[in-house]
C-alpha cells in the first residue's frame, strides 16, 4: 500500500506541472482529469495506511491533514491556471504542504522508506 501511495503522489505531482503548463497554452484537460484520478488513489491508499495503525499519533493526524492540503493546493493551482488567473497562492500552498508531507512521511512516521530523521 505504501508503494501505491508513493507512486500515486509522484504521478500526481508530475501531472501538476504538465497540467499547469498545458493550461497556459489553452489545453490541459486530459492531464488534469488523470491527476484527479490520482487524488482518489492517494486518498484511498492514505486511508488504508492510516487504518493499518493500531493507534493514531498527533503526527499521523497532521500527516493526513497536510496530505489533503497538498491535494487541495494542487487542484487550486490547476483551476487558477485554467482560468488564466495567478497561480502564486496555489503554488505557495502546494510547496509548503508537499514539503511537510515529505518530512513527516520520510522522516518522522515509521511505515515505508525512512530517508532521514
Ligand atoms: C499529495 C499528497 C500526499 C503526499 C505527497 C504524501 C506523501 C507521503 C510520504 C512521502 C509518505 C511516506 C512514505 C514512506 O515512508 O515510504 C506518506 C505516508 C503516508 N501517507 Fe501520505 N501523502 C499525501 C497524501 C496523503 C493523504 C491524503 C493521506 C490520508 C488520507 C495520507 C496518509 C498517509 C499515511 C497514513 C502514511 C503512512 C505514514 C508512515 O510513513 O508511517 N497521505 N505519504
Amino acid at each position: 500500500m505504501i508503494h501505491l501511495h508513493i507512486t500515486a503522489w509522484l504521478i500526481a505531482v508530475v501531472l501538476l506541472f504538465v497540467t499547469v503548463s498545458m493550461y497556459e497554452k489553452g489545453k490541459g484537460t486530459v492531464p488534469h482529469m488523470i491527476m484527479r484520478l490520482m487524488y482518489l488513489v492517494i486518498i484511498f491508499s492514505g486511508i488504508m495506511l492510516f487504518m493499518s495503525y493500531a493507534s493514531h499519533s498527533f503526527e499521523l493526524a497532521i500527516k493526513l491533514v497536510v496530505g489533503l492540503w497538498a491535494i487541495v493546493a494542487m487542484e487550486l493551482t490547476s483551476v487558477k491556471a485554467k482560468k488564466g488567473k495567478s497561480t502564486r497562492a496555489g503554488w505557495t500552498q502546494f510547496w509548503i504542504a508537499f514539503i511537510l508531507t515529505l518530512i513527516l512521511g520520510f522522516g518522522r512516521l515509521p511505515l515505508g522508506v525512512q530517508l532521514f530523521g
